[in-house]
C-alpha cells in the first residue's frame, strides 16, 4: 500500500462532539448545491444584520457579463458580528491571545477591550477624515493592533488594503497607488525572530515614490522604540491620537455587497492584482467554514499561524474566528525562534486546541527530526490544520505522528486569496482522511475538473480544477479593473470560475491539489508570479532577458529558478548573480529571493519568440530525460547548452 491510498477513519472521540457528521454533511450538501438560496438563507442567519436580507443569491460566470451578489439588500457591518454582539455574553472571555517574538512577551485581548480599542480608532480614523469607501493601507507586524485597524476600517465602512509586511517599498507603493489609499497604518518597526524591521522605514521609502501623494497620513504604532524619521503633518502616533478618544463609535450600517476589503495578490501575468472582498458574503462564509472545518468548540484556543498580510490572517485570524466569538491566538514571531520547539511551547503555554499551518513550516521541523517537539507535550491538541500549497503525504504523516501524539485529525485546506475561504477539505467529524488529499467540497462548493478543451470529465481523472457556480465568500471583482477580473478567472472556460490549480479526483470523489498549471509560483506557501520577478530582472542593466520558473524545493516546496540572458559584453560572474539576487529582494521582498540563477546564453524559444518554460521547467527539475518535442525550438541547441551548464548538479 502506498502512502497515497492509506486512510485514517474519522475518530470516534472527534465523531461524537462534531458539529458536522456523515449523515450530515450529506444532506447539508446536497440542499446547498440544490437549493442554494434555501440553503444560504438560513446560513445568513448566523451573523448580526441591520436589515436581513431577503434577496440571497444574483450570481453569473457568463464570461460577458460576470456578477457575482450575494444577500444584496441586506445591511450589516462586519464588526457587529465580531465584536458588539459577543459582548453580553463573552465580553470578559479572551478574543485575541496574543504572544510576542519574545517567549516571555504576551497578553491576552478580550472582546470588551477588542471592541473599545476599536471603536477608538475608529473615531481617530474619523477625526483623520477617513470615510465610508476611502481605503486604508495596513502594513503591520502581528500585533493585536493590526486586528484593530481592520475591525475599525470595517466600523467606519473604509476598505482595509494589507500589504504583507515582508514586501519591499516599491511593492508597498505600488499597492498604496493601486487603491488609491489616503491612509497607511504602521509600526515603527516589527520583531520576527529577534530581528527588527524598519517597517515606518518603508513607509517613509515607498511614499516617496510618485503617484503616492494621494496617502496623506502615516498612523504609527510605537512597538520598539526604535529610531525612525518623522514627517510633521503627515506622521501621527498612535498612542497620541487613538488613546484619547472615546471607546464607543457607531458602526456604519454597510450594504452586504459593499466592499470590506482588497487583498492583492500574484497572478500570471501582470502586476498584482487587489481582488475586492464585499461584506454579508464573505463573513457568512468566513465563519461557516471556520466553525465547521474546525470544528470549533467555544472556548477552545485556536491558533492560526499565518500572517494577517494574507488571506489566511483574514479569514481564519480575524473575521472567522471572532465573528464566532473564539478565542484566536496571534503570534508575532517564527516557528524557529528561539528554538526549533517554539510552536509545541506556544501550544502547551496557551492549551492551543486547534493549530492551523503550513506545510512548509512542517517540513522545516521535520528536517530537525522528531526530537525537535521535545521541549513540549502538546496534550491540548484536537485537531490540525494544513493551508498554502499541497502537503506531501510524509509531512502529513510527521504532523500527525509527532506534532498532533498521532491522535488529531488533519484538516487539509485547499482555498484562493479569491475564494475567501476554504473550499475544499475534510470536516473532522464526517470524512475520513488521506494523506495529501484535500478530500472533499465544502458546502455549496461545486467543483469540477476540465480538459484543455474545457470539457468536463467524470470520475477518477486529472484535470483543470473550476468551480461551477458562485459561493458566498467569492471575490467579486479585481479593485478597479473588472475586465481584468473576467479575463483571469471566467474567459478560459465559459461558464466556470477557474482556479488556475491542476487537480485529480480519485476514485471515492477525493480531490488531490496537484499545484499549480498557470505560471504562478508558490514558494514556502506565498504565491509569486513569474511575470513580476522577471519584470524585476529586465529592469537590471546587466539584464538582457530572464525566464523564472518553480523547481521541487525539500523545504519550500518551490523553490525559484532563474535563467538570466546577459547584455552584450557583461560578464557573467558570481558578485553579479549576488547583486542580482539583492535587486529582486529590494525590488519586490526577501520572499522573492532568487533560490538558484543560471546564466542562459540563450532561452529555448518557439520560432514565434514564446520562450518554452516547459522545457526550462524540466532542466531546474532535473528532468532532462523527458523533454518531449524540441523540435519546434527555434534553436534547439540552446538546451543542451542550458542542461550543461544547469546550476544545481
Ligand atoms: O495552488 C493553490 C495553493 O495556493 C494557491 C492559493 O494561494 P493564495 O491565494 O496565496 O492563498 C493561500 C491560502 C489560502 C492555490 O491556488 N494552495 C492553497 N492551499 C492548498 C493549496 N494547494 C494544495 N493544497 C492546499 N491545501
Amino acid at each position: 500500500m502506498t502512502d497515497q491510498q492509506k486512510v485514517y477513519p474519522v475518530r470516534d472521540d472527534i465523531a461524537a462532539n462534531a458539529w458536522i457528521d456523515r449523515e450530515k454533511y450529506q444532506a447539508m450538501y446536497q440542499q446547498s448545491v440544490d437549493d442554494p438560496e434555501g440553503f444560504w438563507a438560513e446560513q445568513a442567519k448566523r451573523i448580526d444584520w441591520f436589515k436581513a436580507p431577503t434577496k440571497i443569491k444574483h450570481t453569473t460566470f457568463d464570461p460577458h457579463n460576470v456578477d457575482i451578489r450575494w444577500f444584496e439588500d441586506g445591511t450589516l457591518n462586519a464588526s457587529v458580528s465580531c465584536l458588539d454582539r459577543h459582548l453580553e455574553k463573552r465580553g470578559d472571555q479572551t478574543a485575541i491571545i496574543w504572544e510576542g517574538d519574545d517567549p516571555t512577551d504576551s497578553k491576552h485581548v478580550s472582546y470588551r477591550e477588542l471592541h473599545a480599542k476599536t471603536c477608538q480608532l475608529a473615531n481617530a480614523l474619523k477625526e483623520l477624515g477617513v470615510g465610508k469607501g476611502d481605503v486604508v493601507t495596513l502594513y503591520m507586524p502581528m500585533i493585536p493592533e493590526a486586528a484593530v485597524a481592520m475591525l475599525a476600517c470595517a466600523r467606519i465602512g473604509a476598505v482595509h488594503s494589507v500589504v504583507f509586511g515582508g514586501f519591499s517599498p516599491d511593492a508597498l507603493a505600488q499597492r498604496i497607488i493601486g487603491a488609491d489609499s489616503k491612509l497607511v497604518i504602521t509600526a515603527d518597526e516589527s520583531v520576527r525572530g529577534g530581528k527588527h524591521v524598519p517597517l515606518k522605514d518603508n513607509v517613509d521609502a515607498a511614499l516617496t515614490r510618485k503617484g503616492t501623494e494621494v496617502c496623506e497620513n502615516v498612523l504609527v504604532v510605537k512597538r520598539t522604540g526604535g529610531e525612525i524619521e518623522w514627517k510633521e503633518g503627515r506622521d501621527v502616533w498612535y498612542h497620541d491620537l487613538v488613546d484619547k478618544q472615546a471607546t464607543d463609535c457607531p458602526a456604519e450600517e454597510m450594504n452586504a455587497e459593499d466592499p470590506l476589503f482588497i487583498l492583492y495578490t500574484s497572478g500570471s501575468t501582470g502586476a498584482p492584482k487587489g481582488l475586492k472582498h464585499t461584506t454579508g458574503g464573505y463573513l457568512v462564509y468566513a465563519s461557516l467554514t471556520h466553525q465547521y472545518i474546525f470544528d470549533y468548540q467555544d472556548g477552545e484556543v485556536y491558533w492560526c499561524t499565518a500572517d494577517v498580510g494574507w488571506v489566511t490572517g483574514h479569514s481564519y485570524i480575524v473575521y472567522g474566528p471572532l465573528a464566532n466569538g473564539a478565542t484566536t491566538l496571534m503570534f508575532e514571531g517564527v516557528p524557529s525562534y528561539p528554538s526549533h520547539g517554539r510552536m509545541g511551547e506556544v501550544v502547551d503555554k496557551h492549551n492551543v486546541a486547534i493549530l492551523y499551518t503550513a506545510p512548509t513550516a512542517i517540513r522545516a521541523l521535520m528536517a530537525h527530526g522528531d526530537g525537535v517537539m521535545d521541549s513540549s507535550k502538546r496534550d491540548s491538541l484536537r485537531l490540525l490544520g494544513s493551508v498554502g500549497e499541497p502537503i506531501n503525504p510524509e509531512a502529513w504523516e510527521w504532523y500527525h505522528r509527532v506534532i498532533g501524539n498521532s491522535k488529531c485529525p488533519i484538516v487539509d485546506t485547499w482555498w484562493q486569496t479569491e475564494t475567501g475561504g476554504i473550499m475544499i477539505a475534510p470536516l473532522p467529524g464526517a470524512m475520513d482522511l488521506k494523506p495529501g488529499s484535500a478530500t472533499l467540497p465544502f458546502f455549496g462548493v461545486q467543483p469540477a475538473l476540465l480538459d484543455s478543451e474545457g470539457n468536463e470529465l467524470q470520475g477518477a481523472v486529472d484535470g483543470n480544477l473550476v468551480i461551477s457556480d458562485s459561493w458566498p465568500g467569492q471575490a467579486r471583482s479585481i479593485w478597479g479593473d473588472h475586465d481584468r477580473f473576467i479575463q483571469t478567472y471566467f474567459s478560459t472556460y465559459k461558464g466556470y470560475y477557474f482556479t488556475g490549480d491542476g487537480c485529480r479526483r480519485d476514485e471515492d470523489g477525493y480531490y488531490w491539489i496537484t499545484g499549480r498549471v498557470d505560471d504562478v509560483l508558490n514558494v514556502s506557501g506565498h504565491r509569486m508570479g513569474t511575470a513580476e520577478i522577471e519584470s524585476s530582472l529586465v529592469a537590471h542593466e546587466a539584464v538582457a532577458e530572464a525566464a523564472v520558473v518553480g523547481f521541487p524545493h525539500d523545504i519550500k516546496g518551490q523553490g525559484i529558478y532563474i535563467y538570466v540572458t546577459l547584455g552584450d559584453g557583461v560578464e557573467p560572474t558570481d558578485e553579479l548573480k549576488k547583486e542580482l539576487t539583492q535587486w529582486v529582494r529590494k525590488d519586490i521582498g526577501p520572499i522573492a529571493s532568487p533560490d538558484v540563477i543560471q546564466w542562459a546564453p540563450g532561452l529555448p524559444k518557439t520560432r514565434s519568440g514564446k520562450i518554452m518554460r516547459r522545457i526550462l521547467r524540466k532542466i531546474a527539475a532535473n528532468e532532462t530525460d523527458g523533454l518531449g518535442d524540441t523540435s519546434t525550438l527555434a534553436d534547439p541547441s540552446v538546451v543542451d547548452d542550458l542542461i550543461e551548464n544547469r546550476a544545481i548538479k
